[in-house]
Protein backbone atom coordinates (compact mmCIF):
# COMPACT_ATOMS: atom_id res chain seq x y z
CA UNK A 1 0.00 0.00 0.00
CA UNK A 2 1.48 3.50 -1.40
CA UNK A 3 1.21 6.04 1.71
CA UNK A 4 -0.91 8.27 -0.60
CA UNK A 5 -3.65 6.15 -1.22
CA UNK A 6 -3.85 4.72 2.29
CA UNK A 7 -4.49 7.88 3.99
CA UNK A 8 -7.73 8.57 4.19
CA UNK A 9 -8.32 12.55 4.12
CA UNK A 10 -8.39 15.15 1.94
CA UNK A 11 -4.57 16.53 3.04
CA UNK A 12 -1.58 15.66 1.23
CA UNK A 13 0.58 13.25 3.47
CA UNK A 14 3.67 15.76 3.13
CA UNK A 15 1.45 18.56 5.27
CA UNK A 16 -0.21 15.70 7.62
CA UNK A 17 0.50 16.81 11.37
CA UNK A 18 0.89 14.41 14.41
CA UNK A 19 0.78 15.95 17.69
CA UNK A 20 1.91 13.84 20.51
CA UNK A 21 1.55 14.06 24.08
CA UNK A 22 2.60 11.86 26.97
CA UNK A 23 1.91 10.98 30.58
CA UNK A 24 4.03 9.02 33.14
CA UNK A 25 7.24 7.90 33.46
CA UNK A 26 10.28 7.67 31.17
CA UNK A 27 9.56 4.43 29.76
CA UNK A 28 6.34 6.21 28.15
CA UNK A 29 8.90 9.41 27.11
CA UNK A 30 10.42 6.49 25.27
CA UNK A 31 8.08 4.74 23.73
CA UNK A 32 6.23 8.08 22.55
CA UNK A 33 9.85 8.89 21.15
CA UNK A 34 10.03 5.39 18.76
CA UNK A 35 6.35 6.75 18.10
CA UNK A 36 7.20 9.80 16.63
CA UNK A 37 10.30 8.30 14.85
CA UNK A 38 7.71 5.38 13.35
CA UNK A 39 5.13 8.34 12.24
CA UNK A 40 8.04 10.93 10.92
CA UNK A 41 9.47 7.72 8.72
CA UNK A 42 5.80 7.75 6.91
CA UNK A 43 5.79 11.08 5.96
CA UNK A 44 4.02 12.72 9.20
CA UNK A 45 5.69 15.81 10.52
CA UNK A 46 5.16 17.30 14.11
CA UNK A 47 2.51 19.96 15.11
CA UNK A 48 3.25 22.93 16.99
CA UNK A 49 -0.18 22.39 18.64
CA UNK A 50 -3.12 20.40 19.16
CA UNK A 51 -5.05 22.71 16.76
CA UNK A 52 -3.16 22.45 13.95
CA UNK A 53 -2.69 18.47 13.98
CA UNK A 54 -4.36 15.86 11.96
CA UNK A 55 -3.39 13.20 14.06
CA UNK A 56 -3.77 13.78 17.80
CA UNK A 57 -1.86 10.88 19.89
CA UNK A 58 -2.12 10.60 24.13
CA UNK A 59 0.43 7.87 25.57
CA UNK A 60 -1.25 7.39 28.64
CA UNK A 61 -0.45 5.80 32.11
CA UNK A 62 -2.15 4.05 34.68
CA UNK A 63 -0.10 4.05 37.95
CA UNK A 64 -2.13 5.97 40.31
CA UNK A 65 -5.95 7.10 39.79
CA UNK A 66 -4.77 11.05 39.50
CA UNK A 67 -3.09 10.11 36.26
CA UNK A 68 -6.09 8.22 34.65
CA UNK A 69 -7.91 11.24 35.72
CA UNK A 70 -6.04 13.67 33.56
CA UNK A 71 -6.50 11.45 30.45
CA UNK A 72 -9.66 11.17 30.89
CA UNK A 73 -10.70 15.01 31.08
CA UNK A 74 -8.39 15.82 27.88
CA UNK A 75 -10.44 13.03 26.27
CA UNK A 76 -13.15 14.60 27.81
CA UNK A 77 -12.28 17.98 26.17
CA UNK A 78 -11.35 16.93 22.64
CA UNK A 79 -15.01 16.31 21.94
CA UNK A 80 -15.40 19.69 20.70
CA UNK A 81 -11.99 19.78 18.96
CA UNK A 82 -13.24 16.41 17.22
CA UNK A 83 -16.71 18.32 15.96
CA UNK A 84 -15.04 21.24 14.88
CA UNK A 85 -12.46 19.14 12.49
CA UNK A 86 -14.38 16.25 10.56
CA UNK A 87 -10.68 14.69 9.44
CA UNK A 88 -9.16 14.56 12.95
CA UNK A 89 -8.23 11.56 14.13
CA UNK A 90 -7.39 10.72 17.96
CA UNK A 91 -5.27 7.76 19.26
CA UNK A 92 -4.87 6.81 22.90
CA UNK A 93 -1.93 4.05 23.26
CA UNK A 94 -0.26 2.90 26.38
CA UNK A 95 -0.77 1.78 29.59
CA UNK A 96 -4.60 3.07 30.11
CA UNK A 97 -5.63 1.79 26.28
CA UNK A 98 -4.18 -1.49 27.82
CA UNK A 99 -6.28 -1.36 30.92
CA UNK A 100 -9.54 0.15 29.96
CA UNK A 101 -9.83 -1.19 26.43
CA UNK A 102 -12.89 -1.50 24.44
CA UNK A 103 -13.93 0.61 27.54
CA UNK A 104 -12.40 3.66 26.72
CA UNK A 105 -13.49 3.42 22.99
CA UNK A 106 -16.88 2.98 24.20
CA UNK A 107 -16.88 6.31 26.40
CA UNK A 108 -15.07 8.38 23.97
CA UNK A 109 -16.74 7.50 20.41
CA UNK A 110 -14.34 10.51 18.83
CA UNK A 111 -11.39 8.39 19.95
CA UNK A 112 -10.79 6.23 16.68
CA UNK A 113 -7.77 4.43 17.99
CA UNK A 114 -7.12 2.29 21.29
CA UNK A 115 -3.61 1.10 21.07
CA UNK A 116 -2.06 -1.34 24.47
CA UNK A 117 1.36 -1.45 25.50
CA UNK A 118 2.21 -4.50 23.02
CA UNK A 119 0.40 -3.15 19.74
CA UNK A 120 2.31 0.55 19.87
CA UNK A 121 4.81 -0.53 16.79
CA UNK A 122 1.15 -1.13 14.94
CA UNK A 123 0.36 2.70 15.09
CA UNK A 124 1.25 3.88 11.87
CA UNK A 125 -0.43 0.79 9.98
CA UNK A 126 -3.29 1.75 12.44
CA UNK A 127 -3.28 5.05 11.45
CA UNK A 128 -3.60 3.93 7.89
CA UNK A 129 -6.55 2.05 7.92
CA UNK A 130 -9.46 3.52 6.20
CA UNK A 131 -11.52 5.14 9.06
CA UNK A 132 -15.00 4.58 7.11
CA UNK A 133 -14.42 0.74 7.55
CA UNK A 134 -14.10 1.26 11.03
CA UNK A 135 -14.73 3.97 13.09
CA UNK A 136 -13.17 2.38 16.42
CA UNK A 137 -10.31 0.39 16.37
CA UNK A 138 -9.23 -1.49 19.79
CA UNK A 139 -5.90 -3.08 19.71
CA UNK A 140 -4.88 -4.78 23.16
CA UNK A 141 -3.64 -8.33 21.97
CA UNK A 142 -0.23 -9.31 24.17
CA UNK A 143 3.36 -10.29 23.61
CA UNK A 144 3.30 -9.82 19.35
CA UNK A 145 6.89 -9.33 18.04
CA UNK A 146 7.83 -5.96 16.21
CA UNK A 147 9.36 -4.30 19.22
CA UNK A 148 12.19 -3.77 17.39
CA UNK A 149 10.62 -0.04 16.86
CA UNK A 150 12.18 0.54 20.65
CA UNK A 151 15.49 1.07 18.98
CA UNK A 152 13.96 4.27 17.32
CA UNK A 153 15.62 7.70 18.60
CA UNK A 154 15.79 11.09 16.76
CA UNK A 155 19.72 11.75 16.50
CA UNK A 156 21.83 14.20 18.33
CA UNK A 157 21.06 13.62 22.15
CA UNK A 158 22.92 14.53 24.46
CA UNK A 159 21.53 11.98 26.82
CA UNK A 160 19.16 9.37 25.66
CA UNK A 161 16.42 6.43 26.86
CA UNK A 162 17.12 2.88 26.01
CA UNK A 163 14.41 0.56 26.88
CA UNK A 164 16.33 -2.70 28.00
CA UNK A 165 13.44 -4.43 29.00
CA UNK A 166 9.27 -4.89 28.81
CA UNK A 167 6.53 -5.54 32.14
CA UNK A 168 7.17 -6.56 35.46
CA UNK A 169 7.34 -10.02 37.44
CA UNK A 170 7.35 -8.52 41.21
CA UNK A 171 3.62 -7.81 41.41
CA UNK A 172 3.98 -5.43 44.55
CA UNK A 173 0.06 -5.43 45.87
CA UNK A 174 -0.34 -2.11 45.35
CA UNK A 175 0.59 -2.03 41.54
CA UNK A 176 -1.07 -2.30 38.40
CA UNK A 177 2.16 -2.33 35.96
CA UNK A 178 2.50 -6.04 35.39
CA UNK A 179 -1.23 -6.22 34.19
CA UNK A 180 -0.87 -3.28 32.12
CA UNK A 181 2.80 -4.14 30.75
CA UNK A 182 2.61 -7.64 31.24
CA UNK A 183 5.11 -10.00 32.43
CA UNK A 184 9.49 -9.79 32.03
CA UNK A 185 10.60 -9.59 28.79
CA UNK A 186 13.97 -8.40 27.98
CA UNK A 187 15.89 -7.71 24.82
CA UNK A 188 19.38 -9.21 23.98
CA UNK A 189 22.25 -7.48 25.26
CA UNK A 190 23.74 -7.43 21.68
CA UNK A 191 20.86 -5.06 20.11
CA UNK A 192 21.15 -2.96 23.14
CA UNK A 193 24.69 -2.55 22.51
CA UNK A 194 24.47 -2.00 19.11
CA UNK A 195 21.68 0.66 19.90
CA UNK A 196 24.31 2.21 22.00
CA UNK A 197 26.37 2.78 19.46
CA UNK A 198 24.23 3.86 17.10
CA UNK A 199 23.22 6.39 19.63
CA UNK A 200 26.75 7.31 20.29
CA UNK A 201 27.65 7.76 16.52
CA UNK A 202 25.27 10.21 16.66
CA UNK A 203 26.67 12.25 19.46
CA UNK A 204 24.89 10.98 22.33
CA UNK A 205 27.38 10.66 25.42
CA UNK A 206 24.87 9.03 28.32
CA UNK A 207 22.49 6.43 28.27
CA UNK A 208 19.80 5.90 30.88
CA UNK A 209 18.84 2.47 30.73
CA UNK A 210 15.18 1.79 31.23
CA UNK A 211 12.83 -1.15 32.76
CA UNK A 212 10.35 -1.73 35.28
CA UNK A 213 12.55 -4.01 37.44
CA UNK A 214 16.31 -3.05 35.37
CA UNK A 215 18.53 -5.46 38.01
CA UNK A 216 15.99 -8.19 36.95
CA UNK A 217 16.99 -7.39 33.30
CA UNK A 218 17.66 -11.21 31.61
CA UNK A 219 16.73 -13.01 34.51
CA UNK A 220 13.68 -14.63 33.29
CA UNK A 221 15.60 -15.72 30.12
CA UNK A 222 18.35 -16.71 32.16
CA UNK A 223 16.11 -19.02 34.92
CA UNK A 224 15.33 -21.12 31.90
CA UNK A 225 18.53 -22.22 30.48
CA UNK A 226 20.28 -24.65 32.26
CA UNK A 227 22.61 -24.27 35.13
CA UNK A 228 21.45 -20.91 35.53
CA UNK A 229 23.85 -19.45 38.25
CA UNK A 230 21.92 -17.38 40.60
CA UNK A 231 24.94 -15.59 41.71
CA UNK A 232 25.51 -13.98 38.65
CA UNK A 233 23.93 -10.51 37.39
CA UNK A 234 22.72 -10.42 33.84
CA UNK A 235 22.26 -6.56 34.60
CA UNK A 236 26.00 -6.08 35.85
CA UNK A 237 27.02 -7.47 32.50
CA UNK A 238 24.94 -5.15 30.51
CA UNK A 239 26.14 -2.18 32.38
CA UNK A 240 29.50 -3.12 31.86
CA UNK A 241 28.88 -4.15 27.97
CA UNK A 242 27.25 -0.22 27.64
CA UNK A 243 29.69 1.72 29.67
CA UNK A 244 32.46 -0.10 26.87
CA UNK A 245 30.93 1.41 23.77
CA UNK A 246 33.44 4.27 22.64
CA UNK A 247 31.63 7.69 23.39
CA UNK A 248 29.76 6.34 26.22
CA UNK A 249 30.81 8.86 29.11
CA UNK A 250 27.71 7.74 31.37
CA UNK A 251 25.32 5.76 32.04
CA UNK A 252 22.39 5.79 34.45
CA UNK A 253 19.59 3.40 34.99
CA UNK A 254 16.28 2.90 36.20
CA UNK A 255 14.44 1.10 38.34
CA UNK A 256 16.46 -1.35 39.83
CA UNK A 257 14.63 -3.59 42.78
CA UNK A 258 16.86 -4.06 45.90
CA UNK A 259 16.07 -7.73 45.99
CA UNK A 260 18.19 -8.56 42.83
CA UNK A 261 21.18 -6.11 43.88
CA UNK A 262 23.27 -8.99 44.15
CA UNK A 263 27.10 -8.83 44.91
CA UNK A 264 28.07 -9.28 41.07
CA UNK A 265 25.49 -6.00 40.63
CA UNK A 266 27.74 -4.34 43.11
CA UNK A 267 31.16 -5.34 41.82
CA UNK A 268 29.87 -4.18 38.29
CA UNK A 269 28.90 -0.46 39.63
CA UNK A 270 32.26 -0.48 41.64
CA UNK A 271 34.37 -1.50 38.39
CA UNK A 272 32.42 0.58 36.51
CA UNK A 273 33.50 4.42 36.39
CA UNK A 274 30.52 5.42 33.65
CA UNK A 275 27.99 4.44 35.75
CA UNK A 276 26.82 7.51 37.62
CA UNK A 277 27.07 8.47 41.00
CA UNK A 278 23.20 8.86 41.86
CA UNK A 279 20.85 5.77 42.53
CA UNK A 280 17.34 5.98 42.08
CA UNK A 281 16.13 2.39 44.46
CA UNK A 282 12.08 2.58 45.03
CA UNK A 283 11.70 1.76 48.92
CA UNK A 284 8.06 2.07 49.51
CA UNK A 285 7.89 2.03 52.89
CA UNK A 286 10.40 1.95 56.05
CA UNK A 287 8.12 -0.82 57.65
CA UNK A 288 8.42 -3.89 57.55
CA UNK A 289 4.94 -5.02 58.06
CA UNK A 290 3.88 -2.53 55.44
CA UNK A 291 7.00 -3.67 53.18
CA UNK A 292 5.73 -7.29 53.45
CA UNK A 293 1.95 -6.43 52.65
CA UNK A 294 2.93 -4.53 49.71
CA UNK A 295 4.60 -7.93 48.76
CA UNK A 296 8.46 -5.98 48.33
CA UNK A 297 10.46 -8.74 49.27
CA UNK A 298 12.93 -7.28 51.54
CA UNK A 299 12.90 -6.01 55.05
CA UNK A 300 13.91 -1.94 55.76
CA UNK A 301 17.37 -3.55 57.25
CA UNK A 302 18.06 -5.01 53.63
CA UNK A 303 16.82 -1.98 52.16
CA UNK A 304 19.36 -0.49 53.71
CA UNK A 305 22.48 -2.88 53.65
CA UNK A 306 22.11 -2.47 49.32
CA UNK A 307 22.58 1.06 49.98
CA UNK A 308 25.44 0.85 52.47
CA UNK A 309 27.02 -1.24 50.09
CA UNK A 310 26.31 0.68 47.03
CA UNK A 311 28.50 2.98 48.98
CA UNK A 312 31.03 1.39 49.40
CA UNK A 313 31.53 0.69 46.29
CA UNK A 314 31.14 4.33 45.15
CA UNK A 315 31.69 6.65 48.20
CA UNK A 316 30.32 9.77 45.93
CA UNK A 317 26.72 7.93 45.63
CA UNK A 318 23.62 9.80 46.23
CA UNK A 319 20.34 8.39 45.99
CA UNK A 320 17.03 8.53 45.64
CA UNK A 321 13.61 7.17 45.88
CA UNK A 322 10.22 6.45 45.83
CA UNK A 323 7.69 5.86 48.74
CA UNK A 324 4.24 5.28 49.14
CA UNK A 325 2.18 7.23 52.18
CA UNK A 326 -1.04 5.92 53.49
CA UNK A 327 -1.06 2.50 52.08
CA UNK A 328 -3.80 0.54 53.57
CA UNK A 329 -3.75 -0.27 57.40
CA UNK A 330 -0.65 2.24 57.40
CA UNK A 331 -0.12 3.41 61.28
CA UNK A 332 1.38 6.76 62.60
CA UNK A 333 4.18 4.64 63.79
CA UNK A 334 5.15 2.49 60.68
CA UNK A 335 5.30 5.89 58.98
CA UNK A 336 7.34 7.34 61.42
CA UNK A 337 9.46 4.16 60.50
CA UNK A 338 9.51 5.42 57.01
CA UNK A 339 10.71 8.96 57.77
CA UNK A 340 13.55 7.34 59.69
CA UNK A 341 14.98 5.10 57.15
CA UNK A 342 14.49 7.95 54.67
CA UNK A 343 16.80 9.89 57.11
CA UNK A 344 19.45 6.78 57.38
CA UNK A 345 19.58 6.35 53.65
CA UNK A 346 20.00 10.34 53.28
CA UNK A 347 18.21 10.97 50.21
CA UNK A 348 17.77 13.93 48.60
CA UNK A 349 15.27 13.41 45.95
CA UNK A 350 12.56 11.38 46.57
CA UNK A 351 8.90 10.68 44.65
CA UNK A 352 6.31 10.71 47.48
CA UNK A 353 2.84 9.16 45.91
CA UNK A 354 -0.30 9.15 48.25
CA UNK A 355 -1.57 5.68 47.96
CA UNK A 356 -4.58 5.15 45.55
CA UNK A 357 -6.07 1.83 44.98
CA UNK A 358 -6.01 0.30 41.53
CA UNK A 359 -8.39 -1.86 39.94
CA UNK A 360 -7.35 -5.60 39.61
CA UNK A 361 -4.80 -5.18 42.15
CA UNK A 362 -4.34 -7.14 45.47
CA UNK A 363 -4.34 -4.10 47.55
CA UNK A 364 -7.47 -2.92 45.89
CA UNK A 365 -8.96 -5.82 48.21
CA UNK A 366 -7.45 -3.99 51.32
CA UNK A 367 -9.68 -0.97 52.88
CA UNK A 368 -8.24 1.63 51.60
CA UNK A 369 -8.24 3.15 55.21
CA UNK A 370 -5.93 6.40 56.17
CA UNK A 371 -7.83 9.14 55.71
CA UNK A 372 -6.70 11.38 53.01
CA UNK A 373 -6.07 14.68 54.64
CA UNK A 374 -3.62 12.25 56.66
CA UNK A 375 -1.93 10.94 53.64
CA UNK A 376 -1.63 14.67 52.67
CA UNK A 377 0.10 15.69 56.07
CA UNK A 378 2.19 12.66 56.08
CA UNK A 379 3.46 13.45 52.25
CA UNK A 380 4.22 17.01 53.48
CA UNK A 381 6.21 16.04 56.28
CA UNK A 382 8.35 13.81 53.87
CA UNK A 383 8.62 16.28 51.20
CA UNK A 384 9.81 19.15 54.00
CA UNK A 385 12.74 16.76 55.71
CA UNK A 386 13.71 16.46 51.52
CA UNK A 387 14.22 19.68 50.82
CA UNK A 388 15.81 19.65 54.23
CA UNK A 389 18.25 17.66 53.63
CA UNK A 390 18.82 19.07 50.08
CA UNK A 391 19.68 22.21 50.86
CA UNK A 392 21.89 21.09 53.34
CA UNK A 393 23.19 18.67 51.19
CA UNK A 394 23.73 21.03 48.07
CA UNK A 395 24.98 23.88 50.49
CA UNK A 396 28.64 21.30 50.59
CA UNK A 397 28.87 22.23 47.32
CA UNK A 398 29.94 25.84 47.73
CA UNK A 399 33.56 26.23 46.73
CA UNK A 400 34.14 22.72 45.29
CA UNK A 401 34.64 21.88 41.90
CA UNK A 402 31.58 19.15 40.26
CA UNK A 403 31.84 18.40 36.42
CA UNK A 404 28.49 18.74 34.32
CA UNK A 405 28.25 16.99 31.37
CA UNK A 406 26.29 19.96 29.08
CA UNK A 407 22.57 20.11 28.13
CA UNK A 408 22.58 23.27 26.66
CA UNK A 409 20.47 26.57 27.15
CA UNK A 410 18.87 26.59 30.90
CA UNK A 411 15.16 26.26 30.59
CA UNK A 412 14.67 29.16 33.25
CA UNK A 413 17.58 31.87 31.96
CA UNK A 414 18.51 31.81 28.33
CA UNK A 415 21.25 33.56 29.03
CA UNK A 416 23.08 30.83 31.72
CA UNK A 417 23.10 27.20 30.16
CA UNK A 418 23.09 24.26 32.36
CA UNK A 419 24.20 20.31 32.67
CA UNK A 420 24.14 17.84 35.17
CA UNK A 421 26.57 16.32 37.49
CA UNK A 422 27.10 12.61 38.25
CA UNK A 423 24.78 12.83 40.80
CA UNK A 424 22.16 14.03 38.92
CA UNK A 425 22.00 17.96 40.09
CA UNK A 426 21.91 20.24 37.98
CA UNK A 427 24.43 23.02 37.00
CA UNK A 428 23.33 26.18 36.02
CA UNK A 429 26.40 28.29 34.97
CA UNK A 430 27.14 31.04 32.08
CA UNK A 431 28.72 29.47 28.61
CA UNK A 432 32.43 30.31 28.22
CA UNK A 433 33.48 30.23 24.55
CA UNK A 434 32.83 27.38 22.73
CA UNK A 435 30.99 26.02 25.01
CA UNK A 436 28.70 22.95 23.28
CA UNK A 437 25.90 20.13 24.00
CA UNK A 438 27.89 17.04 25.11
CA UNK A 439 30.97 18.41 26.65
CA UNK A 440 32.16 17.33 30.26
CA UNK A 441 32.83 21.10 31.99
CA UNK A 442 33.94 21.59 35.04
CA UNK A 443 32.44 24.38 37.20
CA UNK A 444 33.32 25.95 40.33
CA UNK A 445 29.84 26.35 42.76
CA UNK A 446 29.08 29.85 44.28
CA UNK A 447 25.53 29.28 45.36
CA UNK A 448 22.94 26.53 45.94
CA UNK A 449 19.40 25.78 46.35
CA UNK A 450 17.86 22.82 47.28
CA UNK A 451 17.40 22.16 43.30
CA UNK A 452 19.99 24.09 41.69
CA UNK A 453 24.34 24.29 41.76
CA UNK A 454 25.16 27.67 40.07
CA UNK A 455 28.93 27.96 39.78
CA UNK A 456 31.40 29.27 36.90
CA UNK A 457 33.05 27.55 34.21
CA UNK A 458 36.86 26.47 34.90
CA UNK A 459 38.11 24.05 32.87
CA UNK A 460 36.68 23.96 28.44
CA UNK A 461 36.01 21.25 29.31
CA UNK A 462 36.43 17.73 26.87
CA UNK A 463 34.72 17.34 23.66
N1 LIG B 1 -0.68 4.27 44.65
C1 LIG B 1 0.28 5.19 44.86
N2 LIG B 1 1.49 5.12 44.32
C2 LIG B 1 1.76 4.08 43.52
N3 LIG B 1 2.88 3.73 42.85
C3 LIG B 1 2.62 2.60 42.18
N4 LIG B 1 1.37 2.19 42.40
C4 LIG B 1 0.81 3.10 43.25
C5 LIG B 1 -0.46 3.21 43.85
N5 LIG B 1 -1.41 2.32 43.65
C6 LIG B 1 4.13 4.49 42.92
C7 LIG B 1 5.27 3.63 43.46
C8 LIG B 1 6.09 3.37 42.22
C9 LIG B 1 5.87 4.62 41.43
C10 LIG B 1 6.19 4.52 39.99
O1 LIG B 1 4.50 4.88 41.61
O2 LIG B 1 5.99 4.38 44.39
O3 LIG B 1 7.46 3.15 42.52
FE1 LIG C 1 2.52 4.56 34.35
FE2 LIG C 1 3.63 2.32 35.14
FE3 LIG C 1 2.66 2.48 32.70
FE4 LIG C 1 4.86 3.84 33.37
S1 LIG C 1 4.61 1.61 33.30
S2 LIG C 1 3.18 4.64 32.24
S3 LIG C 1 4.40 4.38 35.51
S4 LIG C 1 1.53 2.55 34.60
Amino acid sequence: MTLSSSIPTHSNPESRRYFLRTYGCQMNERDSEAVACLLEAQGLLPAASEEEADVLLYNTCSVRDQAERKVLGKLGLLKKLAQRKPGLVIAVFGCMAQRLGQELAAAFPHVQLVVGTDQIHRLPELLRAPAAAAPQRVAVDRGVDGLEFMGLHHPGRVSAYIAIMRGCDQHCTYCVVPEVRGPERSRPPADIVAETARLATDGTREVFLLGQNVTAYGLAEARRQPGYDRNASPFGDLLRAVAAVPGIARVRFTSPHPRHMNAAFVAAVAETPQICDSFHIPMQSGADRILELMHRGYTAAEYLDRIAALRQARPAATFSTDIIVGFPGETEAEFALTRAAMDTAGFDHAFIFRYSPRPGTRAAAMTDDVPDDVKMARLKLLLDDLKKRAERHNRAYVGRSVEVLVEGVSARNAERWCGRTSCNKVGVFTPPPGCQPGTLLTLRISRTTAQTLFGVAESAGSP
